[in-house]
């Protein structure tokens, strides 16, 4: 009941998303308030295809960071992500606001499936 509450008071924006204030600190500056990226040199996460399909890779991404070529909705990006400090519980609150805000989609992502999915990255 109490998890009802607190989803539909999140889902009608009454009280803000866990994940909008990491997003804010950590991911903004580059990817834009609005997911938008910045012309060729960052990309969108606003709907961006590679982000919905390897949606598993983002906690390898956000914990190693990505570097080389990288097409995102036809658009080829080549600049680097650096790594971003952020525990598993932060990890999951801003995949799960990027999930809902800019890709359109109800996954979901647990902390603890952050920890197995970072023991599994390619250093
Ligand atoms: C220093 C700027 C910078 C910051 C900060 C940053 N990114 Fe990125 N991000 C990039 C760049 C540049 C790429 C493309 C890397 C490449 O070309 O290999 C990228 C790629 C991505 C991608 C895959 C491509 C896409 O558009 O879907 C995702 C997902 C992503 N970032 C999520 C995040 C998240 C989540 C955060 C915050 C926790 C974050 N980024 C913080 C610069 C940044």
């Amino acid at each position: 009941m109490v998890g009802l509450i607190a989803y539909n008071l999140l889902t009608f924006g009454v009280i803000e998303h866990p994940g909008k204030t990491v997003y804010i600190s950590h991911c903004a500056d580059c990817h834009g308030n609005s997911g938008e990226g910045v012309r060729q040199l960052i990309p969108p996460l606003l709907n961006a295809d590679i982000a919905i399909e390897k949606f598993d890779s983002i906690p390898c991404w956000i914990k190693n960071g990505m570097n080389g070529e990288l097409i995102v909705n036809g658009v080829t990006y080549n600049q680097p992500m650096y790594p971003i400090k952020l525990n598993d519980v932060q990890t999951a609150n801003v995949m799960s606001y990027i999930a809902k805000e800019f890709l359109k989609t109800d996954k979901q992502i647990k902390s603890e499936q952050v920890r197995e999915l970072q023991k599994q990255c390619r250093e």
